[in-house]
């Protein structure tokens, strides 16, 4: 067994947290020979909550987990973390405006920022999963200029994952035949879902996704909408937002940041736009990315046809404008 790394996840009392605790206790995102000290970060009001999370993940008796630190303090939270799962954040209320919900979200992004900055190690790879993850992304690593812009990272895994399965369900194939799907831009719902340059296996064999489908109309149409209105759609139906496949893509987007993709397979990431596909420079804007050595690549020349030319414009200019705002409000 190796030494333990500190692991810190925020909003540790929420939902989304409720499950992703366990999963990462249990070896899901950095293998089953790896332990694991975790940060729990919440703020003070739910520290009594935080405490029946803290018993619970003792009695899951889980071999890999040696200790758990809960904590309301950013600086005892980020301390000499290895990995940082950003979840908390603020919700939106009745009333609430979308520049009121960004307001409040990246002034908590600013104070994580310094804090990673001053406590955690220089190699700390960030996950940012609460909204508005992509601009929350950008405004946390500019606020940790020690740490490389690389290691800042927004959640769009599971846009990738909901596309994965609406593939698979429309071919008929298990979720596993199906890849390389990209979510490209933001997580809102002007990101754009692509499935031109997928692969399906389908009786053995791998072919374009578009070829499995065989149906365009489907794949421009209720395919995207789908993907981009299937946070909603879970709200309807739970009257809660979604946690558990949250919690999943979470994990899924950490685990391939540490251990890599399979050669020819892309997933896809919120990371530092350098302006791939004609998209706008210094935007955290999601892309297909493979991984080695812990290090992501933005996949290059893939084939993008006027329709997404069009849909990337569209998530970026969003982006653009996200990225005004927050930095009006941060630099006030
Ligand atoms: P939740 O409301 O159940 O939990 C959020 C937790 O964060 C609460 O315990 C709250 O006290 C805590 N918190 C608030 N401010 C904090 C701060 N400054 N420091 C530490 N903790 C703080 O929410 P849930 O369902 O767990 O979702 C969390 C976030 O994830 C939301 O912003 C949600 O919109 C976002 N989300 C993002 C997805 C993505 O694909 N990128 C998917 C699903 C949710």
């Amino acid at each position: 067994m190796s030494e333990p790394i500190r692991v810190v996840v925020t909003g540790a009392a929420g939902q989304i947290a409720y499950s992703i605790l366990y999963m990462i206790a249990k070896g899901d995102v950095f293998g089953p020979n790896q332990p694991l000290i975790l940060h729990l970060l919440d703020i003070p009001l739910m520290m009594g909550v935080l405490e029946g999370v803290v018993m619970e993940l003792a009695d899951c008796a889980l071999p890999l987990l040696v200790s758990v630190v809960p904590t309301d303090d950013p600086a005892v939270a980020f301390k000499d973390v290895s990995a940082a799962f950003l979840v908390g954040a603020m919700p939106r209320k009745q009333g609430m405006e979308r520049k009121d919900l960004l307001a409040a979200n990246v002034t908590i992004f600013k104070v994580q920022g310094e804090a990673l900055d001053k406590y955690a190690r220089k190699d700390v790879k960030v996950l940012v999963v609460g909204n508005p993850a992509n601009t929350n992304a950008l405004v946390c690593s500019q606020y940790a200029p020690s740490i490389p812009k690389e290691n800042f990272t927004a959640m769009t895994r599971l846009d990738q994952n909901r596309a994965q399965s609406q593939i698979a369900a429309k071919v008929g194939v298990p979720v596993a035949n199906v890849s390389n799907i990209i979510i490209w831009g933001n997580h809102s719902s002007t990101q754009f879902p692509d499935a031109s340059n997928a692969k399906v296996v389908v009786n053995g064999k791998e072919v374009p996704a578009p070829s499995a489908v065989q149906d365009d109309a489907w794949l421009r149409t209720y395919f995207v909408e789908t993907v981009q209105k299937r946070g909603a759609a879970v709200i309807a139906a739970r009257k809660m937002s979604s946690a558990m496949s949250a919690a999943k893509a979470a994990c899924d987007h950490v685990r391939d940041w540490f251990q890599g993709t399979a050669p020819g397979r892309f997933v896809s990431m919120g990371v530092l736009s350098d302006g791939s596909y004609g998209t706008p420079k210094d935007v955290i804007f999601s892309f297909p990315v493979s991984i080695s050595n812990g290090k992501w690549q933005i996949v290059q020349g893939l084939s993008v046809d006027d329709f997404a030319k069009e849909r990337l414009a569209i998530t970026g200019k969003e982006l653009e404008e996200e990225r005004s705002e927050a930095f009006a409000v941060v630099n006030a």
